[in-house]
């Protein structure tokens, strides 16, 4: 055997070491982004990383890829990886090489929107508060203390990136980074300094050297090389401002995200495929999901003011993985067609033909192939009509693609995939909500209530970031009044009233709670007011104001006020006559977040002076500012966890000393915008289309990772502000109940329910069935053999099965030449 120098075989190996890292060559023109050589239809999903956690993300970016997924996009959170200046993390569901990593060995392409500015619902739009409180610093525009940090957080995430190779110029999955967010959207608020921002931006970006494309979403101007893209819900109108650059989607919202006192957002399975195919037909290049998986805004982290916990968004995998169907379903088909037509569409001559009524029809020609869509844009009518010698009928608000111009391979209104229906089962390891054993005790507030205790102090009322720099949600404003016996403002009618910005106040005076407020969504400034008995002499008032997720969006959103501008005033009034004492000047003491947060009572290990503190007596119901703990029995399984929240207020609830959010309950979303007709994809999607749970808890369940228990004894801890009752807690999994199908001849039915074996065939016809899941029934017409029992040979006891939809499989039927239909529904 031939034996080599060492120094050779250390060449030797590394050379072969590395040919396994080649580099993958991205390029583009005006028509299609190319991959080694390979012009390519690009499919992409949102998953945003510390959203989920990183137990979950093989799961996710699987499910991401079995959908039919060609890259994976994600922002980059800045707030959370520096959450003190020069101070990083990237742990746990924050290890972002470790996510890119995952997303590789899937064999699937990211996208990086490094930003750093991301808007993303996300508290502050992933902006460190400390940023915002740099001496002379102005944010996302032309200022050097900003353009310092962000070029330092910028160079920081490409570096990591490029020493882990993991860009595709280094044989890594990112194939596109992204430089700021949207910023077109806002730029004429920041006059000339915004132009010269967005090309220092895009300077800043090129000098990085990152050897794959630059992106900037929503900039009608961007300066070259930048690839401006499209974000909204349909984007087939959509140019970039180059020739040379593709059309691309970096934002098709599957849906919306949802807030405090809003209802559930729903965009059909329908709708989101109608415009994938729309923006196909018009010469998309890349298209891109948000969210394709939303996921849960765990600690403080959701945005907006007032986004829930729950950033589900209605998207393809639900907020705790699992298949949201038919949408993903649906999608999978169309992905499919897509890339099956993939070189006809990058490389074909394009002929558009305006057909009248708003039908449209695009030929891809090559000389191999032909590849038509006929897409029908009205809203209303379905259209029958000739093309090329054949007849065609295209639903109304839909599209056709003709793989090969001659038959309907998809139509995105014609749904094929299964529907499930989820439901949430009791924890089999205990019986809950009886097992659980709950303690108590009182957040302690008297340094505050009594003492009116800060750690500084000013002659001003303060803003909540300055002051809180975002250590918390939770800021006491504090002053004393002393009233001489002599004051004007006597009179048995006194008043406090304070001008408050957001989100929450909570009032007390000489240690006595006087009453709390909110805003309601969108309407953040609001004056709290109450009658108020006071002291001769000194009063205390303590203010406690409290913020739910910063803004994240709108120009100079960084500069929204949070907390108490005030003025705070007293009111005297005698008869007509008032008097007003004006407290905004006053001394002022302020104290960042809770005794009890400081003291860390949701830690499983909190010291055992303060672990004795609670009570198991007496324990009480809507009683403010009360902390709660329980232990309980994971569910069995692995399916995904959430707890049962109802009977609670508002507060933060934690998992082992693990956040798992804010919760609110005893927020009800309004009456106003559901409709009790059946939701129509047709017509243009917008988010207060569709909606339902009007009425109902915003957010009644809340995600418990797998990964934040363990399989014994858990604890949960609840810091409850506005008082509630926890005895009706409970955890549950999320499992699908029943699954139904009403699937289209030649097609092929799959049914599958995450693992779980079909138990029964409640329903099967083929022929023209009626009705909708869960009420479907028998048609005019029906195929000879007996459905139901060729369902149940086929499924019952398996996990998974598939069925040709044909007359072959359920015999002739007299419904003559209308597309039949199998309707199917099973249970688990
Ligand atoms: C876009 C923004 C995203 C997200 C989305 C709404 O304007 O770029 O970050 O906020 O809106 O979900």
């Amino acid at each position: 055997m031939l034996s080599l120098p060492t120094p050779l075989l250390f060449l030797f190996v590394f050379l072969l070491l590395h040919s396994f890292a080649c580099a993958v060559d991205v390029s583009h023109d005006g028509r299609a982004i190319t991959i080694d050589g390979k012009r390519r239809v690009l499919l992409s999903g949102s998953i945003h990383y510390p959203r989920s956690t990183a137990e979950m993300w093989p799961d996710l970016i699987g499910k991401a890829k079995e959908g039919g997924l060609d890259a994976i996009e994600t922002y980059v959170f800045w707030d959370v990886h520096e959450p003190a200046r020069r101070q990083y993390n990237f742990a746990g569901n924050l290890d972002l090489v470790r996510f890119l990593k995952t997303v590789q060995d899937a064999g699937l392409y990211a996208v990086l929107r490094i930003g750093p500015y991301v808007c993303a619902e996300w508290t502050y739009g992933g902006f460190p508060v400390w940023l915002h409180n740099l001496p002379g610093v102005e944010l996302r525009t032309a200022n050097d203390v900003y353009m310092n940090e962000m070029k330092n957080f910028t160079s920081l995430i490409v570096n990591m990136m490029k020493q882990e190779s993991l860009f595709a110029s280094q044989g890594g999955p990112i194939i596109l980074a992204q430089i700021e967010n949207e910023y077109g959207n806002v730029m004429s608020a920041y006059g000339d300094a915004g132009k010269a921002y967005i090309d220092w931006c895009a300077n800043m970006a090129v000098s990085q050297n990152i050897g794959v494309p630059w992106i900037m979403c929503q900039q009608s101007d961007a300066p070259q090389p930048m690839i401006n893209t499209c974000n909204g819900w349909y984007c087939d109108q959509f140019t970039p401002n180059s020739p040379d650059s593709p059309k691309m989607w970096t934002e098709n919202w599957t849906g919306w995200f949802k807030n405090w006192g809003g209802p559930d957002p729903h965009r059909t399975a329908e709708d989101v495929a109608f415009a994938v195919a729309r923006f196909f037909q018009t010469g998309g290049a890349f298209q891109n999901y948000y969210m394709y998986h939303g996921g849960t805004n765990f600690g403080r982290t959701a945005g907006g003011p007032y986004i829930t916990t729950s950033y589900d968004y209605d998207a393809p995998l639900d907020e705790y993985g699992n298949l949201n169907q038919p949408k993903w379903g649906h999608l999978k088909e169309l992905h499919a067609m897509l890339h099956s037509v993939e070189s006809t569409l990058t490389n074909g001559n394009i002929t558009n033909v305006d057909l009248g009524n708003s039908v449209f029809a695009t030929v891809y020609a090559t000389p191999e192939q032909s590849t038509c869509f006929l897409g029908n844009t009205n809203a209303t009518s379905d259209a029958t009509f000739v093309f090329e010698g054949k007849q065609f009928t295209v639903p109304a608000w839909s599209v056709s693609i003709l793989p090969d111009c001659q038959n309907e391979g998809y139509n995105t209104a014609k749904v094929n995939a299964q529907t499930s229906v989820m439901v949430k089962e009791p924890n089999k390891a205990e019986s809950q909500p009886e097992s659980l054993r709950w303690t108590w005790r009182p957040e302690m507030a008297d340094e505050q209530l009594v003492l009116g205790k800060g750690h500084v102090a000013a002659h001003r009322l303060v803003d909540q970031k300055d002051a809180a720099n975002d250590a918390s949600d939770y800021l006491w404003y504090m002053t004393s009044v002393h009233l001489k016996d002599d004051d004007p403002i006597w009179s048995d009618n006194m008043t406090l009233r304070v001008n408050c910005t957001g989100q929450i106040l909570h009032a007390y005076v000489n240690g006595k709670y006087l009453g709390s407020q909110w805003a309601k969504y969108g309407v953040f400034n609001y004056v709290f007011e109450q009658d108020v008995k006071l002291n001769r002499g000194n009063n205390l008032i303590a203010l406690l104001s409290v913020t739910i997720g910063l803004q994240n969006y709108g120009p100079m959103f960084d500069l929204v006020q949070n907390g108490i501008p005030g003025p705070v005033e007293i009111e005297g009034r005698k008869g007509d006559e008032r008097v007003i004492k004006d407290l905004s000047g006053h001394l002022w003491s302020y104290k960042v977040g809770l005794h009890g947060i400081s003291h860390k009572l949701f830690s499983v290990d909190s010291d055992s002076a303060s672990a004795s503190n609670w009570q198991s007596q007496a324990l009480p119901i809507n009683r403010t500012m009360t902390w709660y703990k329980t232990t309980f029995k994971a569910p069995l399984g692995t399916d995904p966890v959430v707890v049962d929240l109802q009977g609670l207020g508002k507060g933060e609830a934690w998992v082992n000393g693990k956040s798992i959010g804010r919760y609110w309950p005893s927020y009800d979303a309004g009456l106003d915008g559901c409709s009790s007709d059946p939701c129509d994809y047709r017509g243009p999607y917008d988010n207060n289309k569709c909606v339902s749970k009007c009425g109902q808890p915003t957010q009644r369940w809340y995600h418990v990772p797998r990964s934040f228990m363990e399989e014994d004894v858990n604890t949960l801890v609840l810091f409850e502000e506005f008082g509630g009752n926890p005895s009706l807690v409970n955890f549950r999994t999320v499992t699908v109940g029943t699954v139904c199908a009403d699937a289209y001849e030649k097609k092929t039915l799959e049914l599958a329910c995450q693992g779980r074996p079909i138990s029964a065939v409640k329903f099967a016809s083929f022929g023209d069935p009626q009705g909708a899941c869960g009420s479907f029934s028998k048609g005019n017409c029906e195929g000879s053999k007996d459905a139901v029992s060729i369902l149940q040979n086929a499924c019952v006891g398996k996990q998974s099965c598939s069925i040709d939809v044909s007359e072959n499989t359920f015999g002739s039927t007299t419904c003559g030449s209308i597309t039949k239909r199998l309707a199917v529904e099973v249970t688990f």
